[in-house]
């Protein structure tokens, strides 16, 4: 067996894993974001994120209707989600803190499968930061 085989079956092995919009790992993209009733979801929270891209959106999800407004979030929430997706025409603002104060930043349309990739403030990230939310449609 020549030297390149390995490689060549270790690399079709990885292919399919890697599909086309690879940085959104196992997020769901923005436009197939519904409630399994067909119902309309603003935006999604995921509890847990990874290094790897492949194992985002994993863990407890939250599932925001269009026009979620959450001053307090559920107390197993406050601090915790580490990965979302907002639906198309739609727009989550978060805040770090509770009673939407603190630092906030607006998420458009999109899957954001790292939220420690999003920088707050000069020093932090929102990853285990967003304490309050509110999810807006056109
Ligand atoms: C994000 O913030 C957390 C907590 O402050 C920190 O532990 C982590 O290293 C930060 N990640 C990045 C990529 O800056």
């Amino acid at each position: 067996m020549s030297p390149l085989r390995p490689l060549l079956l270790a690399l079709a092995l990885a292919w399919p894993l890697c599909p086309a919009p690879c940085a959104q790992g196992a997020c769901p993209a923005s436009a197939d974001l519904k409630n399994s009733d067909g119902t309309r979801t603003c935006a999604k929270l995921y509890d847990k994120s990874d290094p790897y891209y492949e194992n985002c959106c994993g863990g407890a999800e939250l599932s925001l209707e269009p026009g979620a407004d959450l001053p307090y979030l559920p107390s197993n929430w406050a601090n915790t989600a580490s990965s979302l997706v907002v639906a198309p025409r739609c727009e989550l603002t978060v805040w770090s803190l509770q009673s939407k104060a603190g630092k906030t930043r607006k998420f458009s349309a999109g899957t954001y499968p790292r939220l420690e990739e999003h920088r707050r403030g000069i020093l932090g990230n929102w990853s285990n930061a967003i304490s309050a939310l509110y999810c807006r449609c056109s």
